[in-house]
């Protein structure tokens, strides 16, 4: 079936945090949800799941877990076994645990940054203390990317250093990193005993010719320090049925894990399990579909970007349906963000949220029609073209 991404959905009285969390009605370019309307099959299932009518407790589907043991071996030859497969409330929650997981209170856990930004509470809320090291930007024309000072992140390690959370693909960057960028880390977090969190929620949302490599697949020494977690949310647009999945193949970490969770993580909602099996099992041609309406949305908005707002840097994401832009050059007084909300009328994400090294960056989602992608650039344009 063809699947009509321009599409207008009125989210407004759909409870959408994306669309009523501003008061004066911007365009709402900014939480990692996209405007779309999930697959078919998804819907379908959902459906016939509400039909049945009674929704009490429930167990896992045991068909969930080989279909995630089977899409691990399809897409990347990893293998896992279902028992090394745990279901989590929320990716947010899940690295909350490996944070309670990993070493005592007062531990260090590190991270890139700028990142998506409960990175940077969970060690704080589980009783452990974060370490940042910045990315290093560079600058080719208008676009920007990111690179990794490995010098930096090993000399940032201490003895109490027990943990490292890896985003990959790294929200806000928009791309995923190369065998050679994750062996380097691997090596430092194996030297150091450091313990791997590895969050591919985006690896399924790849642009173009991107290919994504779990952290845990380069060798069975990084499998057994790795926490990695994935999701249908992202994917599939259904972050709202909150049904996410660690895999822990070392056997006393996923023990520490399960005992990290007890008493506080909830049920996975059994609607959560219907639409991940779904999605995974039927929701293929969908996400065909979907990638080639987000790299032609990427396209479009980086080139518009470069057309239209010379003083603004961009990345070109390979990997996400989120942008990160440079505004420090653009001549606006205070934070962009708010700039933008109050003069384009266009609500993006803080970079200063991402950590101190998003100061001045906004994020911009452009999982949306075209027609709502081209109006919040207009006006983003209009806007700046004020400030000379
Ligand atoms: C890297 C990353 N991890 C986790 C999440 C959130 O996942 P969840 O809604 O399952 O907590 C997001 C959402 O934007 C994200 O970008």
């Amino acid at each position: 079936m063809n699947y009509n991404f321009d599409q207008i959905i009125d989210r407004s009285n759909s409870d959408s945090a994306k669309w009523i969390y501003y008061n004066d009605d911007p365009l709402p370019l900014w939480v990692a949800d996209m405007d779309f309307r999930s697959p078919e099959p998804v819907i379908r299932a959902l459906h016939e799941r509400i039909e049945h009518g009674v929704f009490g407790y429930c167990m896992p589907p045991v068909e969930l877990a080989e279909t995630i043991c089977q899409r691990m071996r399809d897409l990347y030859d990893w293998e896992i076994t279902p028992g090394q497969i745990i279901y989590v409330p929320s990716i947010v929650a899940g690295f909350n645990y490996v944070c309670r997981t990993i070493g005592q209170p007062g531990d260090e856990i590190l991270t890139l940054t700028p990142v998506y930004p409960p990175f940077l509470t969970a060690p704080r809320f589980q009783d452990r203390v974060l370490t940042t090291v910045d990315l290093t930007l560079v600058k080719q024309g208008q676009h920007i990317d990111y690179e990794i000072d490995y010098d930096l992140f090993e000399s940032s390690i201490t003895p109490q250093t027990r943990g490292f959370m890896f985003c990959n693909p790294h929200n806000p960057i928009g791309r995923g990193y190369s065998l050679e960028e994750q062996q380097r880390l691997a090596e430092i977090c194996l030297r150091h005993d450091i313990t791997i969190c590895s969050d591919e929620i985006h690896s399924d949302l790849l642009l173009g010719d991107t290919t994504h490599i779990p952290m845990a697949t380069l060798s069975p020494e990084i499998a057994d320090r790795c926490v990695t977690l994935i999701a249908p949310s992202k994917t599939f647009n259904q972050p709202g049925l909150q049904c996410g999945i660690a895999i822990i193949q070392n056997d006393t970490l996923r023990r520490s894990y399960e005992k990290a969770m007890r008493g506080l993580a909830g049920h996975i909602n059994i609607l959560g399990y219907t639409g991940a099996l779904a999605a995974y099992t039927q929701g293929g041609e969908w996400l065909t579909q979907l990638l080639a309406y987000l790299t032609a949305n990427r396209d479009y908005a980086v080139q518009y970007i470069g057309d239209n707002m010379p003083t603004i840097d961009a990345t070109y994401p390979t990997a996400t349906y989120l942008t990160w832009l440079d505004c420090r050059n653009a001549g606006i007084e205070g934070n962009p963000h708010q700039f933008f909300l109050t003069e384009a009328n266009v609500a993006l994400n803080d970079g200063q949220s991402f950590g101190k090294a998003g100061k001045g960056f906004v994020r911009l989602n452009f999982g949306c029609p075209r027609s709502i992608l081209t109006q919040a650039l207009d006006q983003m344009r209009d806007a700046l073209d004020k400030i000379g």
